[in-house]
């Protein structure tokens, strides 16, 4: 398909960052739309482990030009280490452009990110990401074009120093320096700034083959997620299309990438988190389940099918891509989320359920594990009966074909099932 998005439908972490690894060796371009260094991939290319933020998994394959685009928001620190330590393996050479219109993340955004996370709890990354939002929407946002007019660049700090200045009174930030850095990786960013969006219109018109890469996970969208507990970015795939300035029309296909179980971090409703003698069930460093960006343990819990039904239907998902699998080899009777009980209030208030997911009280609908190792299996015909019956399950109640299940974080744990 020239055009495809691939989402996560649950709370990001779902694993998007191996699944646009293995599409993207049939891309000319990987994008990334939204958000910043909050995201997180752990990639494992040929037997070595990369941890990325910011840059696209496409670039691990040099034919693929990879861009950070419009509605991202950059922390240049960031970036240019992630571009150092992938061109001592000689993985970067042209094949990463930045967008313009793409926001800066200041210095003062990660202060002041602190600050308000210890009056509102959401549980951010403390990456800046809510703050350089703020000021996107506020108009006074300092964009990565700005850093190539020294003279604009520094009028738009002013003003931000002045704005913030009872904020960021007690910590110490010198104008000078914060100048002069953000000039200097101006300078190192330049060869990488384009008219992306040009190249993009260009692309789509000589239908080369583009992946869109959606970071976090739908449930935490701004707009639809677990608001206040959310990110501060649209997630969902039709919004990336906004944030990279594209007709959604020329999009061809959405796969929507899902764990076999849930997990979440950071604070927020969690309907089917795991309670009690259950936490014992997994084992985080066992799991993966220790977070890429924040070194946090995942709060984990059983699949949500309410929720991930609602992710589908936003997001208009064509394929499933259900990861870690091989997470469940060892649990004996494996539960799936199918409604929630007694959602009184929501009906009296002729409101939806989802905005009283803390108080939801699931039902669920429980199956036989399979018991044994699928990490090694190379074939979906191979699965052992449970696992199959398993993905059986959740095809049939989400109502959506699966193209692929991975049972591991190697390319080669990758079963293929598409078409199925
Ligand atoms: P922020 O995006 O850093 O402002 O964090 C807001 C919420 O989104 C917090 O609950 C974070 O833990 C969560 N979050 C942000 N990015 C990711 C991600 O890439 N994966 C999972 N959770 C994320």
């Amino acid at each position: 398909m020239p055009c495809t998005i691939i989402v996560g439908l649950q709370w990001g972490d779902e694993g998007k960052g191996k699944i646009s690894d293995l599409f993207s060796l049939n891309m000319d371009y990987v994008i990334r739309a939204q958000g910043g260094a909050n995201a997180g991939h752990t990639i494992i290319c040929e037997e070595k482990e990369y941890k990325l933020h910011l840059i696209p998994s496409g670039i691990f394959h040099p034919h693929v030009t990879c861009i950070l685009g419009a509605g991202m928001v950059i922390d240049p620190v960031g970036l240019l280490s992630e571009m150092d330590a992938l061109q001592k393996d000689g993985l970067i050479n042209k094949n990463l452009l930045l967008s313009g219109y793409a926001h800066l993340v200041m210095p003062y955004h990660k202060i002041i990110d602190q600050i308000e996370e210890k009056e509102a709890l959401i549980g951010t990354t403390k990456k800046g990401i809510g703050p350089c939002y703020q000021d996107k929407v506020t108009r006074c946002g300092i964009r990565v074009c700005d850093l190539l007019k020294p003279d604009l660049f520094k009028t738009k700090l002013e003003q931000n120093f002045h704005l913030k200045r009872e904020k960021i009174k007690d910590y110490n930030l010198s104008f000078a320096e914060v100048y002069d850095s953000y000039l200097e990786y101006g300078k190192k960013l330049k060869p990488l700034i384009e008219d992306v969006e040009k190249k993009i219109e260009h692309a789509l018109s000589l239908k080369k083959t583009i992946l869109i890469e959606g970071s976090q996970g739908t449930l935490l969208d701004i707009s639809f997620g677990t608001y206040p507990y959310v990110t501060s970015s649209n997630t969902f795939s039709w919004s990336l299309c906004t944030s990279l300035g594209i007709n959604p029309r020329t999009v061809d296909s959405v796969i929507g990438v899902i764990k076999a179980y849930s997990t979440r971090v950071g604070n927020g409703p969690f309907p089917t988190e795991l309670k009690g003698e259950e936490t014992q069930l997994f084992d985080h460093t066992t799991a993966r389940e220790i977070g890429t960006t924040t070194g946090r343990k995942r709060r984990m819990g059983w699949f949500d099918a309410v929720l991930v039904k609602k992710a589908i239907y936003l997001n208009g998902v064509d394929f499933l891509a259900i990861t870690k699998l091989d997470i469940l080899d060892h649990i004996e009777k494996i539960k799936v989320c199918i409604g929630y009980k007694g959602q009184d209030e929501a009906k009296a208030n002729h409101l939806s359920e989802f905005f009283y997911l803390d108080q939801a009280e699931p039902v669920y609908e429980e199956l036989d594990g399979w018991l044994c190792s699928t990490k090694d299996v190379k074939d979906y015909k191979h699965l052992p009966e449970n696992a199959k019956k398993y993905l059986d399950y959740l095809k049939k109640i989400l109502e959506v074909k699966i193209c692929l299940v991975s049972v591991g974080p190697k390319r080669e744990q990758t079963l293929w099932l598409y078409p199925s």
